[in-house]
């Protein structure tokens, strides 16, 4: 590496490191209980490596400027030196030993506190993960109340949420860094995730385990807003979706339940009950497109309908060659689902 490219991957570095420390989707700027845990215990791990570090290379530089400036013969051992080297060497293993151990107690004592989050008043929600985008089910014992949307979870502020992770096909990882650490969604076995929001936010996650075509373009946000707040938006969730109130929503619903869009997806209210892609009854209201690929624009909506996989290559919606009027017509309509 010539000293230019050295000099520039510093500069790097430096610039990364305070932008690691703070934004949407950063282990460092905990936004959460579980997440303020792990950030402490990465601090600690920080700042004893890095004074190691610095101890570490310093006596490697002593070391190398003393057999400059020393270049004589070497003498006749000497009993003295000897011992005296061998006591140092005898306390920096110490040192290490008695580090190593300090770390891996904060490691452990850090996993049980991660682990006892559980509380009766939490909030259940089932996330599935699906090549490549999320499935997010608000559960209710009344089945009433139970809905489905995608790639977008709210929560309350301030109260812990308990999140049922699956898979529907291959192995995802849930990541929402300012919140908590990584979880895998195994096909075929559900994990209780605990997570708790502690200031209100828009928190963006992404999955975080290899999985296709898309790994990349699967991602979410999760909004953390106070518990009025979320209530309302709750309830409005429940409601199936609005009825058409002009004469273009109403030949875009139309355009919705007579063309393929019905064999994926469902709109609460019509006949669309599909459940291959996201649901689509509250879709207006939500902040991105294709998993938070897109903000929700009625141009990115209609560019993602006519053609997503220049969007979003090897996903599973085919293109759709709706006539202008149609297209037209049934972005009105979705735009209407508030
Ligand atoms: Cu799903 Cu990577």
């Amino acid at each position: 590496m010539s000293s230019r490219s050295l000099r520039h991957f510093g500069g790097i570095v430096v610039a990364a490191l305070p932008a690691g420390c703070r934004g949407v989707q950063s282990a460092l700027a905990p936004a959460g209980t579980q997440a303020g845990r792990i950030a402490t215990t990465w601090w600690l791990f920080f700042w004893i490596t890095a004074v190691v570090f610095v101890l570490v290379i310093g006596f490697v530089g002593a070391a190398l400027w003393r057999s400059r400036s020393d270049r004589r013969d070497v003498p006749d051992a000497d009993p003295a030196a000897e011992r005296r080297l061998g006591t140092g060497v005898g306390i920096a293993v110490a040192l290490t030993v008695a580090i190593l151990f300090v770390l891996l107690v904060a490691s452990f004592l850090t996993g049980r506190r991660l682990a006892a989050l559980a509380r009766p008043s939490a909030l259940t929600i089932q996330v599935t993960g699906h090549q490549w985008w999320w499935e997010v089910q608000y559960v209710d014992p009344l089945p009433a109340n139970r809905f489905i949307t995608a790639n977008e979870i709210h929560v309350p502020v301030g109260r812990p949420v308990v999140l049922d992770l699956a898979s529907a096909d291959v192995i995802h990882s849930f990541w929402v860094p300012n919140l908590h650490g990584k979880r895998d969604l195994i096909p075929g076995y559900t994990t209780a995730f605990w997570i708790q929001a502690d200031r209100p936010g828009v928190y963006r996650g992404q999955c975080a385990e290899f999985c296709g075509t898309e790994h990349a373009l699967m991602a979410f946000e999760v909004v953390a807003e106070p518990e009025d707040v979320f209530d309302q938006w709750l309830a409005h969730q429940r409601q199936p979706a609005a009825e058409p109130g002009t004469e273009a929503e109403r030949r875009g619903r139309d355009v919705f339940v007579s063309t393929t869009c019905v064999q994926c997806h469902a709109i609460r209210g019509t006949k669309a009950a599909a459940s291959f892609g996201p649901d689509l009854t509250h879709l207006a209201s939500r902040r991105s497109l294709a998993a938070a690929t897109l903000p929700n624009t009625r141009g990115n909506l209609a560019g993602w309908i006519a053609d997503p996989q220049s969007i979003k290559p090897g996903n599973h919606m085919p293109p759709n060659g709706l006539p202008p009027e149609d297209l037209q017509a049934l972005l009105s309509y979705l735009q209407s689902l508030k």
